[in-house]
């Protein structure tokens, strides 16, 4: 049987990340952060000093990445996350990253992936797809929370402006902006739990997955 896919897309800090790793362990299938992709070519350019629109390095770094160890502590650090959303602007970098994600999808029996273009680009023909959004305004909130139950500080505008401006560039760029797929199902998370996005998410899952095992 084909390889199933669950593409899940959205900006950052729907909870599509959450929701991704509920959905693969409960339907058992690898999972794909493709965010983290663009932050390791975004920390390799970082390490060495170069500036982020040097684009070479940045398709040298992107042929380097090694899905098998992208290194979440290293690469979760807001900084490069910021930096992430710049070198994704690179067609090229692009191409090299999504050949090794559509590599990884076909790897059985399938694999839930996350990101910005997974149900538009990577699997346009994915069997799933879930386009996770919330108002800048929750997810700011969102931010603020978790930074402060791990004793940090900050300050929620700066967090607001923050987010306003990686959707901006997520959205607004030429190559691959983020936007829901014609066919994706819309789960706006604003005033919904993580346990209610995934028993909503898994119930259009379900229905796609027996609808499958009849044909
Ligand atoms: O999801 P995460 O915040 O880790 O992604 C970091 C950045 O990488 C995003 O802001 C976006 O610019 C880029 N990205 C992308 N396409 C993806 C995943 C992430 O352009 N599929």
């Amino acid at each position: 049987m084909k390889p199933f896919t669950i593409a899940i897309d959205g900006p950052a800090g729907a909870g599509k990340g959450t929701l991704a790793r509920r959905l693969a362990d409960h339907y058992r299938l690898n999972l794909l952060d493709t965010g983290l992709t663009y932050r390791a070519v975004a920390h390799a350019l970082l390490q060495v000093g170069l500036p982020l629109d040097n684009v070479s390095a940045a398709e040298t770094a992107a042929r380097q990445v090694d899905l098998a160890k992208l290194d979440r502590a290293v690469l979760s650090a807001h900084a490069v996350g910021e930096a992430a959303s710049k070198v994704a602007v690179f067609p090229t970098v692009r191409r090299i990253l999504v050949e090794k994600q559509r590599e990884f999808a076909k790897t059985p029996p399938g694999a839930v992936l996350d990101g910005r273009d997974i149900g538009t680009v990577v699997c346009p023909d994915a069997d799933i797809k879930l386009y996770v959004t919330a108002s800048a305004e929750v997810r700011a909130q969102r931010r603020l929370a978790e930074i402060e139950s791990i004793g940090g500080t900050a300050n929620f505008a700066e967090i607001l402006a923050d987010i306003q401006r990686r959707d901006e560039r997520d959205m607004g760029r030429a190559d691959s902006p983020l936007k829901p797929a014609a066919d994706a199902h819309l789960l706006d998370t604003s005033e919904m739990a993580i346990e209610a996005a995934f028993l909503a998410a898994m119930a259009v899952i379900d229905d796609v997955l027996a609808k499958r095992d009849k044909a």
